[in-house]
């Protein structure tokens, strides 16, 4: 095939020629392979991106914004007195009327690569159950399943992946039956990718000679993708008007918490979202805060290791609220953003990238080599009218899957969910001996209290038990 002559202009113009050195090397497949990338590349966005790496600005070390932050103001603590626990209760009633109204959908980022879990698949096919082996995807979609059935209505799950997940992605959701939900309530939809740079140039580079190296645009990639896979016709069909929205490596995050939808409908929020207690001021999460009367999250990499021990004028940390990545959207809000053509902004990563050289040779860097950029999802938030921020129970609920070993790891992760289900065993009357691993399947139980309807008084388990739907 033929590289047409337009191709060699726009590359010649964006001084990107050399993506195309290895043309004649390649065979058809591959030709078109690279076509098609070349002619996905925003080139003007692309030199914003440089221009903006040049400058260094944006580049996620706007360290001002924590010298004016405060901790976040428009907030809901775990409850303390008897008012606040009637508020939860109560908040946790009107939740579950809006799932069984049919108006909450859930959104399921899976793009991410798991590189740093050293796991080849994406990260949902990770197997995380401490007795069972489910995959994180199987965890995630039967809680979703035991909120429909326990609502009487099928909640849509709007499952977004990545050019590197996609293919799996789908194919084992579709091999595993989508986990009960039914193919008709399990929408994929593609983010897009962007090109990484050398970075000390303006050049693309090539992972092989017919292929370009991409990376996913970052969750804040999730407004446009929804927009461009139909996915707001499909939530508006369908009358949703908040989204729950969360992020593969948690199988302890209560998907579509009705307390959590509650609380974003009394308080009429556009973005809410759930914190819990950083366990140290250094801890690797985002923080929450409030910047000049706006909600904002200040990630971890902004935030100098000085500023996270600072405390407020009453001794307490300023910086203590840590994402969870667990938020509530209103749809409408969604929508706005949209319409108004708004972007996020982009950051931009220092990263080691695998790439060929101008000879063709696999260069495998040492250290950082080129960046790449990615959207925030949480930028949106200085953008809405009311940005809840509602603190959960740590323990319970922030238990991801992210580095092979240590914290927040697979292990760490599955004696979490063997501890709750011990915890809820003994309140529902039970008894996990010490040393018995007992994984209770969300269609079996969604919470304490849904176990407590089963009766378990006085049984004791003694040996590895899985409590299945
Ligand atoms: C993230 C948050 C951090 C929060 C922490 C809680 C960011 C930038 N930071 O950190 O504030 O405290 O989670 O666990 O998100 N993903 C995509 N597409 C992408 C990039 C990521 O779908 O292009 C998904 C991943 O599949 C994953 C999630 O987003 O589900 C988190 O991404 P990751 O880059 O691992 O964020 P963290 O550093 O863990």
């Amino acid at each position: 095939m033929q590289l047409n002559e337009q191709t060699l202009e726009l590359l010649r113009k964006h001084e990107q020629e050399h993506l195309v050195q290895f043309w004649d090397e390649l065979n058809d497949e591959q030709q078109r392979h690279l076509q098609h990338q070349i002619d996905d590349i925003d080139f003007t966005l692309q030199w914003k991106l440089i221009e903006q790496r040049n400058a260094k600005e944006g580049t996620g070390t706007d360290l001002d914004r924590a010298k004016h932050a405060k901790s976040p103001e428009q907030l809901v603590r775990l409850p303390q007195n008897e008012a606040e626990r009637a508020e939860r209760k109560n908040a946790k009633l009107a939740g579950l009327e809006l799932i069984k109204a049919g108006k909450v959908g859930a959104i399921l980022v899976a793009g991410g690569q798991g590189s740093r879990l050293g796991f080849d698949y994406p990260k949902g096919m990770y197997p995380i159950g401490p007795v069972s082996q489910r995959t994180l995807f199987q965890i995630l979609s039967e809680q979703l399943l035991a909120r429909s059935q326990q609502a009487g209505v099928e909640i849509p799950y709007f499952v977004m992946t990545s050019e590197a997940t996609h293919l799996s992605t789908t194919i084992f959701f579709r091999d595993n039956g989508y986990f009960g939900l039914g193919e008709h309530n399990v929408f994929f939809f593609q983010q897009a990718s962007l090109p990484a740079i050398d970075d000390s140039s303006s050049a693309i580079l090539l992972s092989e000679k017919g292929s370009i190296s991409t990376s996913p645009d970052g969750h804040g990639g999730t407004l446009r993708a929804l927009q461009k896979h139909g996915m707001l016709d499909v939530m508006n069909e369908r009358g949703i008007e908040h989204l729950f929205y969360h992020q593969v490596d948690n199988p302890t995050a209560i998907v579509c918490d009705p307390v959590l939808l509650g609380l974003h409908e009394k308080y009429e929020s556009d973005l809410t979202t759930k914190v819990v207690a950083k366990a140290t001021p250094e801890e690797k999460m985002g923080v929450l805060v409030t910047i000049d009367g706006k909600t904002e999250i200040i990630e971890y990499s902004d935030l100098s290791s000085e500023d996270a021990y600072r405390k407020d004028t009453e001794g307490n940390d300023v910086f203590w609220a840590g994402n969870t990545a667990i938020h509530v959207f209103r749809r409408a809000f969604i929508e706005t953003l949209l319409f108004e053509e708004f972007s996020l902004p982009f950051h931009v990563a220092h990263k080691k990238i695998v790439h060929i050289d101008s000879e063709g040779t696999l260069v495998e860097p040492k250290s950082p080599n080129g960046n790449k950029f990615e959207q925030f999802i949480f930028d949106a938030l200085p953008h809405t009218n009311v940005a809840l921020v509602v603190e959960g129970d740590r323990d319970r609920e922030f238990n991801p899957v992210k580095n092979s070993d240590g914290n927040d790891s697979p292990a760490t992760s599955r004696a979490a969910m063997l501890r709750i289900a011990s915890e809820w065993i003994q309140s529902a009357g039970g008894n996990v001996e010490e040393g018995v691993k007992v994984e209770i399947s969300p269609l079996y139980a969604l919470d304490a209290a849904d176990l407590r309807l089963k009766k378990l008084d006085e049984q004791s388990f003694t040996e590895d038990t899985i409590l299945n739907g």
